[in-house]
C-alpha cells in the first residue's frame, strides 16, 4: 500500500503526475454529474484529531465524487476523551474494513506512525500533522500555480521552473510552508521565505530557498505571494512582534499589492486573519486566489485518492519527520 505522508516524499514526476490526475478530475467537477465510480466499494476515514474546515470538507467531497464509502470522525465527541490511543482508534476502524486513512493531528509524525507501524494495513494519506506536513494543500497550491501561470492545458505535463514564490509569515509554525518549500523546490521554483527571525525555524538555512526580512524589495520580483496564517494558538506571547508591528512589516495591504508584477497571485491556505497578515481588501481582490485553491483542493484530493486507491500507484514512499 501507498501512503502521502510528506511532500518531500514526491519526485517531479509523482508531482507532476498528481497535478495533471488533478486536471482531469477538475473536469469532472465541471460536468453536471460530478461523480466517478473508480473508488465504489472502498472505504475511506477521515480521522480528524484536530479542527479543519477546508481539509475536512474537500477530503470528503473528493471521496464522495469517486463514489467511495465515507466514515467521518473526530477527536472530540469519540473515546479519545476517554484517554483511547491512536493505536486503538486506529484498530477499531481496521476493524470495519477500512482501505484508507486521512489523518490530522496535532502531533508531528502521527500520519508517519499510523503509516509505519503494522498496527492497520490501510493507505494513509496525511491531512496536516502538527508543525511537519500538509502535503495535499503543497500540492493544490502548485496546481493553482501552473494553472494560473501556465495555464489550464499549457501547464499539463509542465513543472513550475524558474517561477519565484514568495511565502510570507509565520513560517516557525506552519506545516504549509514545509510541504509547500520542499514540493515548489522539486518542481524547480525559486523560493524566498519572508518572516520576522523570531518565526524561523532553528535550521532554515538548510531548506532549498532563500531567506529575506524586507517584504518591498522581494514583491516586484514575485510570481506569487503566499500569506501565511498567524498561528497564536501555537506560540508563546515571548516570541511574537506586537500585531500593529507584525502587520506594518509582514503584512500584505493595497499599498504593496501594488508593488507585485501585474500577473503575480496573491495566495493564503486559509484560515485568514484578515487585518493581521492580510488585509479585507487584498483578501477579496481578484487577485487572491484563496477560494480558487479550496475549489482546487477537491481536485488534488481525488487525485490522490485514485492514484493510491484506484490506478497506478505513483513511487510515493514515506520519509521519517525531522521538522520541529
Ligand atoms: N488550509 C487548511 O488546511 O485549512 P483547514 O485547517 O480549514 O483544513
Amino acid at each position: 500500500t501507498g501512503h502521502l505522508i510528506s511532500a518531500a516524499d514526491l519526485s517531479r514526476d509523482d508531482a507532476v503526475l498528481i497535478l495533471d490526475t488533478a486536471e482531469e478530475m477538475a473536469r469532472v467537477a465541471d460536468r453536471p454529474i460530478k461523480k466517478l465510480p473508480t473508488l465504489r466499494g472502498r472505504t475511506v476515514v477521515n480521522l480528524f484529531f484536530e479542527d479543519s474546515t477546508r481539509t475536512r470538507i474537500s477530503f470528503e467531497a473528493a471521496e464522495k465524487r469517486l463514489s467511495a464509502d465515507v466514515i467521518n470522525f473526530t477527536a472530540k465527541g469519540s473515546s479519545v476523551s476517554k484517554g483511547e490511543s491512536l493505536k486503538d482508534t486506529a484498530q477499531t476502524l481496521e476493524a470495519m474494513g477500512v482501505d484508507a486513512v486521512v489523518i490530522r493531528h496535532s502531533a508531528s509524525g502521527a500520519p508517519f506512525r499510523l503509516a509505519t507501524s503494522g498496527w492497520i494495513d490501510a493507505a494513509v494519506i496525511n491531512a496536516g500533522d502538527g508543525t511537519h506536513q500538509h502535503p495535499t494543500q503543497a500540492l493544490l497550491d502548485a496546481f493553482t500555480m501552473r494553472r494560473r501561470l501556465l495555464g489550464r492545458d499549457a501547464g499539463l505535463g509542465r513543472d513550475l521552473a524558474g517561477r519565484r514564490i514568495t511565502l510570507v509569515g509565520d513560517v516557525l509554525h506552519s506545516r504549509v510552508a514545509r510541504s509547500n518549500v520542499d514540493l515548489l523546490h522539486t518542481l524547480g521554483a525559486d523560493v524566498t521565505l519572508v518572516a520576522p527571525p523570531t518565526l524561523l525555524p532553528v535550521g532554515v538555512e538548510t531548506w532549498p530557498c532563500e531567506v529575506s526580512y524586507d517584504l518591498d524589495r522581494v514583491l516586484s520580483k514575485s510570481d506569487a505571494v503566499m500569506m501565511l496564517r498567524v498561528q497564536r494558538e501555537r506560540m508563546n506571547a515571548a516570541f511574537f512582534p506586537t500585531e500593529r508591528e507584525y502587520s506594518r512589516r509582514y503584512g500584505l495591504d493595497g499599498d504593496r499589492m501594488a508593488k507585485m508584477p501585474g500577473h503575480a497571485l496573491v495566495m493564503h491556505p486559509g484560515p485568514m486573519v484578515r487585518g493581521m497578515e492580510i488585509t479585507a481588501d487584498v483578501a477579496d481582490s481578484e487577485r487572491c486566489t484563496a477560494v480558487e485553491q479550496v475549489a482546487n483542493g477537491v481536485s488534488i484530493r481525488m487525485a490522490v485518492l485514485y492514484l493510491l486507491l484506484g490506478g497506478n500507484e505513483p513511487a510515493v514512499t514515506h520519509t521519517r519527520p525531522t521538522a520541529a
